[in-house]
């Protein structure tokens, strides 16, 4: 039997804090999951629950005020041992510039954010390729084409030569795919990669996405508010709320036996499996806590309907085995899974 395949991403207890002068904000408290290779882990939550800030950790790309304070990213590559701890890694050295682009690639909420105003797309493309891999001028502009066109741009021999500002939503979206992935990168954080876009071309990004998946061999790390995209695209599941994993498992057991109060009030909160309307997330009752003002116990538990005073309130629940495959940091689950 062939052995079970090992993360190719390990994220254990990551906190990354920001440190303005009014305050400590706790964008990131204890995050943890494992992203599989050919794989795609859905991370979801309301706004400001830290889906960004911990994709902005693993290519360590955290803005200041803000660091990762602790925790570790453990990355492995095939045939190399124990793996890198990235956060140990020089956010500016060669290793994690290396890093960045040849093992993980980040496709930002925003698409203009990627590009420069003043390139064209194109040559960052082929600045992007020849930082990585050892090919001449006319090489890297062929691959950077064919890139091009394998994300479904028409006529890139000519949009090569543009800048961002001239293509359209949905095509400076395909622009920043192909860049992101015109050094085959192993796991790919897509951020909110549709938001922006109308639903058929949203539609047509996603399988972008699944084909170049199957193609390539990614993991694909997909960050979004649509529960309707992670019920079709993801295999595992991992629901954020206030800077913590507080469920995760495979996507079947998430959305038919989720665990978790937030789980369960996110679902209810999903105007429909099918709808790939861009939308957030209808509002769940009570509003989510300032991040200055964690909440003492579960963070959720002002908002949960299943709130046990005393315990909640005072508690903070780990992460425990709950249901065949998941996890739910919630303390109306036992601790640990009973002896058998
Ligand atoms: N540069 C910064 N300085 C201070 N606080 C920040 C900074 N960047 C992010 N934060 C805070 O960190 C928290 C997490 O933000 P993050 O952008 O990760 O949320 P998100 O889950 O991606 O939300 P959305 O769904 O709206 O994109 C928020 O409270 C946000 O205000
Ligand atoms: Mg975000």
């Amino acid at each position: 039997m062939p052995a079970a395949p090992r993360p190719i991403l390990e994220v254990r207890d990551l906190r990354t804090y920001f440190f303005p002068e009014e305050g400590t904000v706790k964008a990131v408290d204890g995050a943890h999951f494992d992203v599989y290779p050919r794989k795609t882990l859905g991370i979801v939550g309301e706004s400001g629950c830290g889906k960004s800030v911990t994709a902005r950790s693993i290519l360590r790309i955290v803005e200041r005020p803000g660091r990762i304070v602790s925790g570790s990213i453990l990355l492995r590559r095939e045939g190399e041992g124990e793996g890198i701890d990235l956060t140990r890694l020089d956010p500016d050295g060669r290793e994690m510039r290396r890093i960045r682009g040849e093992d993980v690639a980040l496709i930002f909420q925003e698409p203009m954010t990627s590009f420069s105003p003043v390139h064209s797309v194109g040559n960052q493309m082929i600045e992007n390729i020849r930082l990585h891999q050892d090919v001449g001028k006319l090489e890297a502009r062929a691959r950077a084409v064919d890139m091009l066109r394998q994300v479904g741009v028409s006529s890139p021999e000519q949009r090569v030569d543009q800048y961002a500002f001239e293509l359209s939503g949905g095509l400076r979206q395909r622009a920043m795919i192909a860049l992101a992935l015109s050094c085959h990168p192993r796991i790919l954080i897509a951020d909110e990669p549709t938001t922006a876009l109308d639903v058929t071309t949203q539609a047509q990004i996603l399988d972008l996405l699944a084909t170049l998946q199957q193609r390539e061999g990614m993991a694909i790390i997909l960050i979004t508010h649509n529960l309707g995209v992670v019920a079709e695209m993801c295999d595992e599941v991992a629901v954020m709320y206030l800077g913590r994993v507080v469920e995760q498992g495979p996507v079947d057991a998430i959305f038919h036996e989720p665990k978790h109060p937030y789980t369960r009030a996110l679902l209810r909160s999903m105007p429909s499996i099918k709808a790939r309307v861009r939308s957030r997330l209808p509002v769940i009752e009570g509003s989510i806590p300032h991040p200055y003002n964690r909440p003492e116990g579960c963070a959720f538990h002002p908002r949960c309907p299943d709130f046990m005073p005393g315990r909640c309130d005072q508690e903070e629940p780990a992460p425990r085995p709950v249901g065949t495959a998941q996890e739910a940091a919630c303390l109306l689950y036992p601790e640990a899974a009973p002896a058998r």
